[in-house]
């Protein structure tokens, strides 16, 4: 649990029991047993659980927020097949890339090599890279390429976009909490600035480092570590 005087913390707790009851609430809607629904009823009903589950995300990270800040964030250390877990996220974002104009490639090595983290938590940081990289950019076609490499006794995670990239005035604050660039904030008003904050503290609690370049021409590229399992 985190410190009980973090007021976010209480918020956050506070906040999940209604949202968790008015999303039961609109899926007993949504399954018609208490009247049929016309195309348009539906329309809005599938909207606001879309807005719901955005809140309870908001309210997980604020919550991970705060476990990360009282030191009792806890991140279990196992052997991770990485290269699977990209596969199957490259897969579920297959439907959402498309919608984005955007074409995922994945570069990866011959051997299984297993790195030690958190199996679910480093799922977070690959999404979070994914999605980041799908939309911070401009209308158009896009690329990403995501590689996974092998160097010394670390496997290396990286994910290149071609989108509106990162001024160099930023780029110290991007791992700080909250932050986002104006530009960002103009694509897209939903985010929250807490993603890369939260990936940061799993990666580093998980061995390993995370950090970005600019590319030369456009867009940026992020990259993690993970110390390889013996
Ligand atoms: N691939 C990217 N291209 C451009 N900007 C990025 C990229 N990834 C992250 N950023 C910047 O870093 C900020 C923080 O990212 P993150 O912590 O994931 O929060 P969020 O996505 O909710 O804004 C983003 O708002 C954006 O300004
Ligand atoms: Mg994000």
């Amino acid at each position: 649990m985190a410190k009980l005087s973090d007021p976010i913390s209480v918020i956050a707790h506070q906040l999940k029991n209604p949202i968790a009851i008015v999303r039961e609430y609109l899926e007993i809607l949504k399954s018609g047993d208490m009247g049929q629904l016309n195309i348009k009823q539906l329309d809005y009903l599938n909207d606001a659980v879309k807005n719901i589950d955005q809140m309870k995300e908001i309210i997980s990270d604020l919550l991970d927020v705060s476990k990360v800040e009282g030191g009792v964030y806890k991140i279990k250390k196992e052997p991770t097949d990485l290269v699977r877990i990209t596969e199957q996220i490259i897969e579920e974002f297959k439907i959402l890339a498309k919608s984005f104009n955007c074409e995922i490639i994945f570069e990866k090595p011959e051997k299984l090599l297993l790195v030690l983290t958190d199996l679910e938590k480093i799922r977070d940081v690959i999404e979070n890279f994914i999605f980041n990289a799908l939309r911070y950019k401009n209308i158009g076609a896009g690329k990403i390429e995501i590689k996974i490499q092998k160097k010394e006794n670390n496997l290396i995670f990286s994910c290149k976009d071609r989108g509106v990239g990162i001024p160099s005035s930023d780029s110290k604050k991007i791992f700080s909490k909250f932050f986002r660039t104006s530009k960002a904030m103009q694509i897209d008003p939903t985010g929250t600035g807490l993603g890369l904050y939260i990936n940061k503290a799993i990666i580093k609690m998980s061995g390993g480092k995370i950090w970005f370049k600019n590319n030369k021409d456009k867009g940026v590229t992020f990259y993690f570590s993970l110390p390889l399992a013996k």
